[in-house]
């Protein structure tokens, strides 16, 4: 589900139930939820074991950038208790992965992404939520990783600590088809969620896409905080691809009314954009 405008989720939200899927539950959100918690936080434990003071001092961070990833890694593995907790004995068991992380940069640069992508799984499960405690929560959590990726962005990468005015929200199958880019196996017992993941999307600077999905006849829609648009693909190639500020996504699809993009029309992707911007730009809510 994709939200054109603010005003266009009423109309997205009625559309939505209507895919032969099976309706998510609170269960399968807290296990969603849970599935991405765990893999942020084997992230963290992973390359903080990897990488010492002495890694990042090499790296030209001062001591401080670490310790406060010590401080996000601590909150990872306390969203996995809350989440475990909620769960009890359905809760879902950590997967193996692979980040493709080499060096201190490349960690920070993954984990900002990680974060945004975390930002916007929580914004995009919200309006699913039927247990309003459970809101709360998940809005607490929501939060934390705004906060996260806000200043790995910022404070440590010297960017802007926001993309816009608006955060962007992904649907379960697009925030899964992220996330299993990541994973390489899962215990055969974990719980089968209602998710699917797409193929991996990639585009170039000068638009040309590869993928192994077809892209005759396709469009790429960009989803940008609440704005989303559609481009259409020419041999192989998508046509005036705009460069929202900030982190931002895209999929391919074979509707072009933007609208109507939703899970069953999805080709591939999301693929992540990120285009850090001047401190001297303006920063509107995006217009394409
Ligand atoms: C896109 O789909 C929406 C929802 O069905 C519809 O209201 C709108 O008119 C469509 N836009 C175009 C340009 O066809």
């Amino acid at each position: 589900m994709k939200f054109a405008a603010a005003f266009a989720l009423l109309g997205a939200l009625a559309s939505y139930a209507a895919p032969a899927k099976r309706a998510v539950t609170d269960t399968d959100i807290l296990q969603y939820a849970l599935t991405l918690e765990h893999l942020e936080n084997a992230f963290y434990h992973q390359y903080l074991g990897q990488f010492d003071q002495a890694a990042f001092k090499k790296a030209g961070y001062p001591d401080w950038v670490r310790n406060r990833i010590e401080n996000i890694a601590e909150h990872e593995a306390q969203h996995v208790a809350l989440l475990s907790g909620a769960l009890g004995s359905a809760a879902t068991q950590p997967c193996t992965y692979s980040f493709g992380v080499t060096d201190p940069a490349s960690f920070v640069a993954t984990a900002t992404l990680i974060e945004n992508v975390g930002v916007s799984a929580y914004l995009g499960a919200a309006s699913s939520i039927v247990e309003k405690a459970y809101v709360t929560v998940a809005g607490s959590i929501l939060t934390t990783e705004a906060r996260h990726q806000a200043w790995l962005y910022s404070s440590v990468d010297k960017g802007p600590a926001w993309s816009g005015p608006e955060d962007t929200p992904l649907d379960f199958d697009e925030v899964y088809s992220i996330a299993s880019a990541f994973i390489t196996a899962c215990p055969s017992s974990n719980p089968t969620l209602p998710v699917k993941a797409f193929p991996a999307l990639a585009i170039a600077q000068d638009g040309t896409i590869t993928t192994s999905a077809s892209t005759d006849g396709a469009f790429v829609q960009v989803i940008a905080g609440l704005t989303t648009n559609t481009f259409p693909v020419v041999n192989g190639k998508v046509q005036g691809l705009p460069t929202p500020q900030g982190i931002s996504y895209a999929v391919l699809t074979s509707q072009g009314n933007t609208t109507l993009v939703g899970d069953d029309n999805i080709l591939a992707g999301p693929m992540i954009f990120n285009y850090p911007f001047n401190s001297k730009q303006s920063n509107p809510a995006p217009a394409f």
